[in-house]
């Protein structure tokens, strides 16, 4: 739970966030400078409330906190490649394809799927912004 925030909707909790501190990497004598530096991101949206943009909403203030408040340097985040609607969350809070991995997530019930990771630096959400 150190790592999961909720965010509410009309009083009710409508989803919930993840944001996994994380390590760049880096050699061993450089290891303090990338310590703590990113964050892995992730969302869930309660199916009845999806298609008003609360969950855009909710990581764009994620991305908010994560670069003003927590001051890291960049965050990430994945998603089955058939994912669109996540796929399409990411591109609207202007996060940057960086990968597509050959069978590389386990899926319970359809086996080793394609993933897709996305990745924004905080200097280019400044600039944005
Ligand atoms: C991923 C997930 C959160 C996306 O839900 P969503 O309802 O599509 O996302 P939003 O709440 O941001 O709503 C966006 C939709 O609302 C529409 N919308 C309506 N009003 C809007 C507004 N004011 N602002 C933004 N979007 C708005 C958008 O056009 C968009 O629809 P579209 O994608 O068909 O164009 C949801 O599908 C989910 O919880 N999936 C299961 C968990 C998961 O896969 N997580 C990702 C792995 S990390």
């Amino acid at each position: 739970m150190a790592r999961t925030l909720v965010f509410e909707y009309e009083g009710s909790i409508a989803g919930d966030l993840m944001l996994m501190i994380q390590d760049g990497w880096a050699q061993r004598e450089a290891a303090d400078l990338a310590h703590g530096t990113q964050a892995e991101l992730g969302w869930a949206l309660d199916p009845a409330l999806g298609g008003k943009g609360l969950a855009t909403e909710a990581v764009r203030e994620l991305i908010r906190i994560a670069f003003d408040e927590l001051g890291l340097r960049r965050v990430t985040a994945g998603a089955f490649a058939d994912n669109e609607r996540s796929t399409r969350v990411m591109e609207r809070v202007g996060m940057r394809r960086e990968a597509y991995n050959i069978k590389e997530s386990f899926h319970r019930d359809l086996g080793w799927l394609d993933g897709i990771e996305y990745a924004l630096l905080a200097e280019e959400w400044r600039t944005r912004a």
